[in-house]
C-alpha cells in the first residue's frame, strides 16, 4: 500500500494555549485596550484624531512593532532548540496580541481609512487576523475530531490493521481465479491513503482500487453461476473491513491537511502585511 507523506501533528491543546499562564496575555490585551481607548477618548487634537498626532504616532509605532513580533513567530516556531519561553506561551501571546493590534492600528488611523496604501495596510492586517482566527478554530476543533475518528486506536495501529486486512484478502483470494487475484493485488498495491492534494482535502477517492475490488466481489456474488460463495463472502467481509479502516485513515489525513491549509493564507498575508507596513511607513516619512 502506498504510504502517506504524513506530517507531524499539532500537539497543542486549546485549553492549555488559551489559558497559558492563567490568561496572562488576555489580561494584558484587555488592560492595554482599556488604556488605549481611554487615552483616545481623552485626546482631543486639532482637526480630530489621526495618524500624525503624538498619540497617532505612538499607536502606529506600537502596532508596527507588535506586527513584526507576530511575524517573528514563524521563525521562532522553526527553531527547534528550546528557548526560555515555550511555544505554547508564544502562541497564546500571538493570538491575544494579534487581536489587540487590530484595535490599536484602527485607533492609530483615527478611523480615516480610504482606498489607498494606508487603507491597504489596515485591510491586510484585518485579513491576516481573520485567517489567524480560522486557524485557531481549526486547532480547536480538528484534534478532537481526529481523536473521535480514530476511536481510541493509534494512527500506526490503524495502518497495521490495514496491512493485516491486505494479508487476509491475499490469502483468501489465492486459490480463486486470476481475475479476482489481479483485482485483489491492485487493491493491495494500488490503494493510496493520501492521494493528490484535492483527494486529501476533499476525502473523495474516485476509482479507488479497494472500492473497485469490493464491487467486483459483489458482482460475482450476484451472478447465478457462481461457485466458491463462502470464500467470496469472506473476501467481501475482509474488503469491507479494509474500506472502513481506510476511511478512518483518510479522514485523519484530511483533517491534518485542513489543519495546514489555512497557513497558506496566514503566512502570505503576513508577508504582504509586512511589505504594506514598510511602504506605509516609508510613504509617511519621506513623501507626506
Ligand atoms: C498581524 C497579525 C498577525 C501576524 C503578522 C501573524 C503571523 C503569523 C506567523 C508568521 C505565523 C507562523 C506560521 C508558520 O510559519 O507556520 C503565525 C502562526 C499562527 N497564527 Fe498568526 N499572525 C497574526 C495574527 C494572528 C491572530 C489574530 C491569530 C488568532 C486569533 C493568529 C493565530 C495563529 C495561529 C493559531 C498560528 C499557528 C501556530 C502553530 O502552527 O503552532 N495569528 N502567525
Amino acid at each position: 500500500m502506498k504510504q502517506p507523506g504524513q506530517k507531524v501533528g499539532v500537539g497543542l491543546s486549546r485549553g492549555a494555549v488559551m489559558a497559558a499562564h492563567d490568561f496572562l496575555f488576555l489580561k494584558i490585551s484587555c488592560a492595554v485596550t482599556i488604556l488605549v481607548l481611554g487615552v483616545y477618548a481623552w485626546h482631543n487634537p486639532a482637526g480630530g484624531p489621526k495618524g500624525d498626532t503624538w498619540l497617532g504616532y505612538t499607536l502606529g509605532i506600537g502596532s508596527a512593532l507588535v506586527v513584526c513580533w507576530l511575524a517573528y513567530f514563524g521563525i521562532r516556531k522553526r527553531r527547534y532548540a528550546a528557548g526560555s519561553v515555550d511555544l505554547r506561551t508564544w502562541l497564546a501571546a500571538h493570538i491575544y496580541l494579534g487581536v489587540l493590534v487590530i484595535i490599536v492600528a484602527t485607533l492609530h488611523s483615527g478611523f480615516r481609512l480610504g482606498l489607498n496604501l494606508h487603507g491597504l495596510a489596515w485591510l491586510l492586517l484585518v485579513l491576516t487576523c481573520i485567517s489567524g482566527v480560522f486557524g485557531l478554530q481549526a486547532y480547536i476543533r480538528y484534534p478532537r475530531l481526529m481523536v473521535a475518528n480514530r476511536g481510541g486506536i493509534a494512527f500506526d495501529a490503524l495502518l497495521g490493521q490495514i496491512a493485516d486486512a491486505d494479508r487476509e484478502m491475499q490469502a483468501t483470494a489465492m486459490p480463486m481465479g486470476d481475475d479476482l487475484s489481479r483485482s485483489v493485488h491492485a487493491a493491495i498495491t494500488g490503494t493510496t491513503l493520501s492521494g493528490t492534494a484535492w483527494q486529501r482535502l476533499s476525502g473523495r477517492f474516485a476509482a479507488c482500487p479497494t472500492a473497485k475490488m469490493r464491487q467486483t466481489v459483489e458482482t460475482m456474488l450476484r451472478s447465478p453461476s457462481v461457485d466458491e460463495v463462502p470464500a467470496l463472502r469472506q473476501l467481501l467481509a475482509q474488503v469491507i473491513r479494509k474500506e472502513a479502516l481506510l476511511a478512518r485513515v483518510r479522514r485523519e489525513l484530511q483533517l491534518l491537511a485542513w489543519l495546514q491549509v489555512w497557513l497558506f493564507f496566514h503566512i502570505p498575508l503576513s508577508c504582504a502585511l509586512l511589505a504594506a507596513i514598510t511602504a506605509h511607513v516609508t510613504a509617511v516619512m519621506f513623501f507626506l
